[in-house]
């Protein structure tokens, strides 16, 4: 496994869609055993493929020890509305708070093509959302008002979680 460099906020590549996976392969698993390794490393809970430059839709999530790839996530349902805190590995040494649905159902693709379905509520349901906004081309702070919103990690207050700032 290698651990692949994360792209920042300013690279063109993470404004775009990423393109639809339609093989199953090899070359797909180890890009999702990449994407998991380059995630701990950051460390983060969470990363999108176009973040490592390949503009493909694949996503990883980390979360209680429990890895979840998505190949071609998509939203199937939604409710509610929370407001909390959020990070991005590609906008490293901030946070700002973002108001995401509270529960998301995703389906989704694994790594051999079987298409499942997973529910996500509190930080889960939030970084299902974050990471596939990654894959069609939105960050986080397009849903601030103004830049001023973003906090320093270093000035963050007190109720803000590590895994929340770690990244996802
Ligand atoms: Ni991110």
């Amino acid at each position: 496994m290698v651990i692949r460099q994360i792209l920042t906020v300013e690279e063109p590549i993470l404004r775009q869609r990423a393109k639809k996976v339609t093989q199953f392969d090899a070359s797909l698993h180890r890009l999702l055993d990449d994407l998991t390794e380059t995630m701990r490393d950051a460390p983060g809970i969470g990363i999108a493929a176009n973040q490592v430059g390949i503009p493909l839709q694949v996503a990883v999530i980390e979360l209680e020890e429990k890895v979840t790839e998505l190949i071609n996530p998509q939203i199937v349902r939604s409710s509610g509305e929370v407001i909390d805190w959020e990070g991005c590995l590609s906008i490293p040494g901030f946070v700002a708070e973002v108001k995401r649905h509270a529960t998301v159902t995703v389906k989704a693709r694994d790594r051999h093509g079987k298409e499942f379905r997973v529910k996500g509520e509190e930080l889960f349901a939030r970084a299902l959302q974050h990471e596939i906004d990654h894959l069609n081309g939105i960050l986080y702070i397009d849903y601030l008002e103004s830049l001023e919103e973003l906090v320093r990690v270093s000035d963050r207050p007190s109720e803000v979680q590590e895994e929340t700032t770690a990244g996802i």
